[in-house]
């Protein structure tokens, strides 16, 4: 795809910023109303609240997408984060006819026998999509030691999916080498909200049908999509080469 900025370039400009400045750097070159922070969880919290900082009294476009099968705990830390920061996230649902025919034909669970795939694609990637059609970048809580499937995730890349008017779509992400300690260090010390399931052994969470407590030792992701291998546990939300 044809794209008006020089991918490589800024990455490396990105590469040499704090997060907070690298924020403010895409705040500035996409203009507020055209990029967005992706909302879920831990690691996004830290987005927002450097965001906030980075940007006021500006506050940054947030969105999340309601699956309609999240913990009723998530619900609450999301209204929890809009109080804190004093912002309304913009929710995504799922296309209702799509939802329905899925679930009147297959169940409420069939992702336990056929796999994630369809259930994800119909409440979490279409509804991506569409939200994405209206913004030039955006900004996600990736992180390289997340999973295998993300270890080369870079700072600044076009992303696949396209962008407002049909052209490019750009993805910032921020914390893509930070790990899980360094990001939890920082939400103690801002003293933000976190999902209070975390503290039941929840580490990386999704929807509540796939999500799991871990052991100790075992990997954060191994909670997510537990009967399925690891390298199938993308929803789609990330796809790196431009289809
Ligand atoms: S997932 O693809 O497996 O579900 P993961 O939970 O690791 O993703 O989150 C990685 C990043 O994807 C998050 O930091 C966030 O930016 C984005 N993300 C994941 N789930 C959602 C969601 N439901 N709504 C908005 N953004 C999301
Ligand atoms: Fe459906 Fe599970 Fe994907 Fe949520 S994570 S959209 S419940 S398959």
């Amino acid at each position: 795809m044809a794209t008006d900025l020089d991918v490589a370039s800024l990455a490396a400009q990105f590469e040499a910023l704090s997060t907070r400045r690298m924020l403010a750097r895409a705040w500035e070159l996409f203009g507020a109303d055209e990029i967005a922070i992706s909302f879920s969880g831990a690691e996004d919290v830290l987005l927002i609240e450097l965001a906030c900082d980075a940007l006021q009294p500006l506050k940054p476009r947030v969105f999340s997408l309601d699956t309609g099968r999240l913990h009723p705990e998530t619900y609450r830390f999301f209204a929890r984060v809009e109080h804190h920061y004093d912002l309304r996230i913009e929710y995504c649902f799922p296309e209702a006819a799509a939802v329905e025919g899925m679930v009147r034909s297959k169940g409420l669970f069939s992702f336990y026998e056929e796999g994630h795939q369809e259930c994800c694609s119909i409440r979490k990637v279409a509804p991506l999509r569409r939200q994405l059609a209206g913004l030039r970048a955006w900004v996600t809580g990736q992180r390289r030691d997340q999973s295998n499937t993300r270890t080369a995730v870079p700072l600044f890349e076009l992303d696949s999916h396209l962008g407002l008017g049909g052209g490019p779509l750009y993805k910032l992400n921020p914390l893509a080498a930070m790990t899980s300690a360094e990001v939890w260090e920082n939400l103690r010390a801002f003293e933000v909200p976190y999902n209070p399931l975390h503290e039941r052994g929840l580490i990386s969470i999704g929807c509540e049908p796939c999500t799991r407590a871990i052991m100790p030792g075992q990997h954060e992701r191994e909670g997510r999509w537990w009967w399925e291998l690891a390298e199938q546990k993308e929803c789609g939300l990330h796809v790196s080469e431009p289809k």
